[in-house]
């Protein structure tokens, strides 16, 4: 068994990759952690853990580096880097769930999340960690970058096209979130009179997640291109729906995309693309860690429309955690990870 930590556990990413552990047939969770709730138990603050013995401890470095043999840090961007350093000093692998690694370049981390990166010669070791596009680098990664949500639900939609070589000019991606994306923590925004029975679109422009899909894209294509990314805040609990339009040249409305996308995605354990016609909806993949994918062309407007949906807490954060840890051990990527959405 290997034995884990989870650092912030008590926020929505942390308690969802407590759950996945203790389902995990091969991973044995040593430490929990929070400040906040330290000393009590986990089923105080989620009944759900009720008549297990699973008591927080706060995060503590030395706790953490001589119990467990991988840690997956669940905190806020800017927390978790030095975490990250201090345990990769004592060599031990780290997941990192927030997007302290997640940009290649620092100054473009300074501009969108308003903090000094403070350890940048390990920002360059980290390895994105979309399973899609990065398997073989994640196998043998020590740090890795989970994705972002929203770029998990991007990505996932765009990597054919960018793989299949398509000459791409112009990119927009709208896409629509549950409100446990924002996390725990109580904001005005997120509260249920201002979010219920109401949809908002936000960070219009200038959202953290857009260089992120950008530069894995663009690192892809080895060209600039026009990118426009608008998140929306959705009136449920969790799950992310994108929808993704891709301007083409009349020479490229010929192709199958259908067919493109099939055959891309057909040994992806965790992609599925839908049937013709059947469009995917977040209830679907609700809790697990399913992407589920759709397509149609708009050929009077020369675009392709692409829908993909997603669990923001699973296949955008905790449970891709997971399948990257499964990736680092060699073990089946899809252990603990393969359970289908209730009806309801
Ligand atoms: N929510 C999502 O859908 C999602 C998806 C993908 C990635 N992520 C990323 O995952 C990370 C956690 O997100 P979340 O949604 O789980 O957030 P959350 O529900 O707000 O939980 C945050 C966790 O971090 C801890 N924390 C907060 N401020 C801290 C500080 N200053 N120092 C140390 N610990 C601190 C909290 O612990 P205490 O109990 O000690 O307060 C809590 O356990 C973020 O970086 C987020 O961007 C979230």
């Amino acid at each position: 068994m290997l034995k884990i930590g989870v650092v912030g556990a008590s926020g929505y990413s942390g308690v969802e990759l407590t759950r996945l552990t203790l389902s995990h047939p091969r991973l044995e969770l040593r430490l929990a952690t929070s400040n906040s709730y330290a000393g009590q138990q986990l089923s105080e603050i989620y009944p759900q853990f009720s008549g297990l013995d699973l008591k927080l401890v706060n995060n503590d470095l030395n706790q953490l580096a001589e119990h467990c043999q991988l840690v997956f840090l669940c905190l806020p961007h800017g927390r978790s880097m030095a975490f990250a350093q201090a345990l990769r000093d004592r060599d031990i692998p780290v997941i990192d769930l927030s997007a302290d690694f997640r940009l290649p370049d620092r100054e473009i981390y300074r501009q969108y999340y308003e903090v000094e990166h403070t350890s940048p010669a390990l920002l360059s070791s980290a390895i994105y960690g979309l399973p899609e596009l990065h398997r073989e680098r994640i196998r043998s990664a020590s740090l890795i970058a989970n994705p972002g949500c929203y770029a998990t639900g991007a990505l996932l939609g765009l990597l054919p096209l960018f793989k299949s070589g398509l000459p791409i000019e112009d990119v927009i991606v709208d896409a629509k979130s549950g409100i446990s994306g924002a996390g725990r923590k109580p904001a005005i925004d997120t509260s249920f009179v201002e979010a219920a029975s109401s949809m908002t679109a936000y960070k219009v422009a200038s959202h953290r997640h857009q260089p992120e899909i950008y530069s894995q894209l663009r690192a892809i294509s080895q060209k600039d291109f026009l990118f426009t990314f608008t998140p929306h805040l959705a009136p449920m609990k969790r799950g992310i729906l994108s929808t993704i339009y891709v301007k083409l040249s009349s020479s490229e409305l010929k192709r199958d995309f259908y067919q493109l996308y099939s055959d891309f995605y057909r040994e992806e354990p965790f992609v599925r693309l839908l049937p013709p016609d059947v469009m995917p909806r977040t209830r679907s993949v609700a809790g697990t860690n399913f992407c589920q994918i759709n397509l149609a062309l708009d050929k009077k407007a020369r675009r392709l429309i692409i829908v993909t949906v997603l669990d923001n807490l699973i296949k955008g954060a905790a449970g891709q955690a997971i399948e990257n840890l499964n990736l680092t051990r060699g073990w089946d990527e899809t252990l603990g990870l393969t359970n289908l959405a209730p009806l309801a």
